[in-house]
């Protein structure tokens, strides 16, 4: 294999200039509900309707919603940057302080989020050190017409 010609913090630094919108995937294990903060959210696929998301080895929640086989992604607002630091941690019950129902899926819809995608897990491709996950979507809607959180350069944004 060809030898990088630069270290992790120039990858992450560099990428870090791709601005992205942000999620939280959010599902059940074992009667609780679970989540994490996503940025690479991505659609996939129109028909059938599949859309994606990469998630690191390193995620302990991400194994939790392998084993129940669906989850629902929320597109967060602009006014939802807490929410973003919140699942960001490993903070043992990150659904103590917020407001969620449940979605036709049963899975968490965080309240104040723009939209939502109900999805069973399609495929998994295992890529270096994240698993690429793509889901089929079963139901969807939008809850509100508000801005998105952006994440740009390492920190929080919204559009002008
Ligand atoms: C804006 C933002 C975007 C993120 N995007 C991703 C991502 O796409 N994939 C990923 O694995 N982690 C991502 N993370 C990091 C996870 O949210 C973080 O590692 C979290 O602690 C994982 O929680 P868990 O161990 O409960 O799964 C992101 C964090 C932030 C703040």
């Amino acid at each position: 294999m060809t030898e990088s010609a630069f270290d992790s913090a120039r990858f992450r630094q560099v990428l870090g200039h791709f601005p992205t919108g942000v999620c939280v995937v959010a599902g059940h294990h074992e009667g609780q509900p679970v989540g994490l903060a996503i940025g690479s959210f991505f659609s996939v696929s129109l028909e059938p309707p599949l859309v994606g998301f990469c998630v690191g080895h390193g995620s302990s929640t991400w194994p939790k919603l392998r084993e129940s086989g669906q989850f629902c992604v929320n597109v967060l607002a602009s006014d939802q940057e807490a929410v973003s630091r919140l699942f960001a941690t490993k903070e043992p019950d990150k659904f103590a302080t917020i407001g969620w129902e449940r979605s036709p899926l049963g899975e968490p819809r965080i309240t104040g989020s723009l939209a939502w995608m109900d999805c069973t897990v399609y495929d998994i491709h295992g890529e270096g050190d994240h698993d690429i996950v793509v889901g089929r979507v079963h139901d969807l809607g939008v809850a509100h017409e508000g801005g998105p959180l952006i994440f740009f350069r390492g920190g929080y944004s919204e559009l002008a």
